[in-house]
């Protein structure tokens, strides 16, 4: 059956999010702020569960019509066909935003809906009261100027949980963001990919998986798994579908280093689940001293945003002193993540491009370098500066291998990670 699908994604994500649907051989029907809806069919809510990286979710869109009041809610959430979907004895809670709209109450929202849909299913099945002890049908509106929007999550768990990363740092990047970097990036098999401030390893492993063709999805479950519209077999030849992506000959080479010891033990526990650990270099080191390898590479890292009282001034150093070190590394490309505005002013380059991206509600920049330091105003312009230029667009709106030493790449010792005697 053709459907309409919306995969959610974080702010700033959906040109992402949209080239990889295109690249599922998807056709994509809109685009708005956090959410792509695209075609496709029964077979396509599996494979784009275990596909995308960049997806929170993938819902299953019922219909949307206009919603400025309490009774068209009501009439038009009972015009949709959820017998299509809900069965006599499923659970169908509900819950929803609204941004934008006349209806901004979320909680009476949810229960005239709850209502509309109780109403047309005790038509269809002709009962009046509902066990809801079967599967679980968790229905999502979604109200925007006045639209609603009707759909059912086929996700379950939201998609940044991969299910490699149990423990995490202090400070983990959401899966989904730390792939939209590592997009960014373009990471290629000939090219080093480097995260020196690596934390639980999140940016490594995302990269691991993306060049070896891993799908995030492979090692989780699914709410859709249990519908009686998606037969098991789709989800059976979706799996297969992305193993066989996976590449056996990749020559993918990833560092992955922090100057914290103790939690090397976390990413390399993080790559391991995700099966990656073969292309991860781990190591301790100060990322204020690598050095450049005889070699390609990139860097793309999340160092550290000082975001506590009394850690700006260490944050604002370790910042300028990076200009110093990373600086040296040209020709590589340099990604950095921070929720710092002043960030390329403190490093003391213009970056060559600035995203604004939103790390949970955070509201962060990734600076991109591809150019050398010479060809660039040295007092760069700072990210507030651009984008005060820029409507905003924060999400604010809504109701609701082997470890080494600390002596940078090209010198590093030789004690392996794990330490042998581990294993
Ligand atoms: C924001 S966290 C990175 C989180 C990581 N992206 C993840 O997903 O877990 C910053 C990391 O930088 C590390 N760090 C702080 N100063 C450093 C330095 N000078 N050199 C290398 N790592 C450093 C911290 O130990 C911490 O793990």
């Amino acid at each position: 059956m053709k459907l309409t699908l919306v995969a959610t994604c974080m702010f700033g994500l959906e040109k992402i999010l949209g080239e990889e649907i295109d690249a599922l051989g998807l056709t994509r029907l809109d685009t708005m702020d956090g959410r792509v809806t695209f075609s496709g069919t029964e077979a396509d809510i599996p494979r784009a569960n275990i596909a995308l990286r960049c997806a929170e979710r993938v819902f299953v869109h019922l219909g949307a019509f206009p919603a400025r009041s309490f009774a068209e809610l009501f009439d038009g959430v009972r015009t949709l066909p959820w017998e299509d979907w809900v069965g006599r004895s499923d659970a169908f809670p509900v819950k929803g935003h609204s941004i934008k709209s006349g209806l901004t109450s979320v909680p009476d929202c949810q229960s005239i809906v709850k209502k509309a849909v109780v109403e047309r299913l005790k038509d269809k099945y002709g009962i009046s009261w509902f066990e809801e002890t079967g599967v679980k049908y968790q229905i999502e509106f979604f109200l925007f100027k006045d639209v609603a929007h009707l759909m059912i999550d086929t996700s379950g768990v939201a998609l940044h949980k991969r299910g490699y990363r149990p423990e995490a740092g202090a400070a983990p990047l959401r899966e989904t963001l730390a792939a939209a970097l590592v997009y960014t990036a373009r990471p290629r098999e000939d090219i080093l990919f480097w995260d020196p401030f690596c934390g639980s390893g999140t940016i490594a492993i995302e990269a691991a998986m993306m060049v070896s063709g891993r799908a995030p999805g492979l090692g989780r479950s699914f709410a859709g798994e249990a519908f009686a519209n998606i037969p098991k077999t789709l989800w059976e030849d979706a799996r297969a579908e992305a193993q066989g992506r996976i590449r056996t000959d990749c020559k993918f080479e990833v560092y992955a280093s922090d100057i914290d010891e103790d939690i090397l033990d976390v990413t390399y526990e993080n790559a391991l689940r995700a099966g990656v650990e073969e292309y991860l270099n781990i190591f301790q080191a100060d990322a204020r001293t690598i050095k450049k390898e005889d070699r390609r590479g990139t860097v793309v890292c999340n160092p550290p945003y000082g975001e506590r009282m009394g850690e700006r001034e260490e944050i604002d150093r370790l910042y300028q002193q990076l200009g110093g070190s990373f600086k040296a590394l040209y020709p590589w490309q340099i990604y950095v993540l921070t929720s710092s505005d002043r960030f390329d002013r403190l490093y003391g380059q213009r970056a060559d491009k600035v995203k604004r991206l939103y790390n949970g509600m955070l509201p962060c920049y990734l600076y991109q370098y591809f150019k050398p330091a010479e060809a660039r105003a040295e007092k760069g312009r700072t990210a507030k500066e651009i984008f005060d230029r820029k409507p905003d667009r924060r999400p604010d709106g809504r109701h609701v291998g082997g470890r080494t030493s600390n002596q940078g790449a090209g010198q590093r010792g030789d004690r392996p990670y794990p330490p042998k005697k581990k294993f």
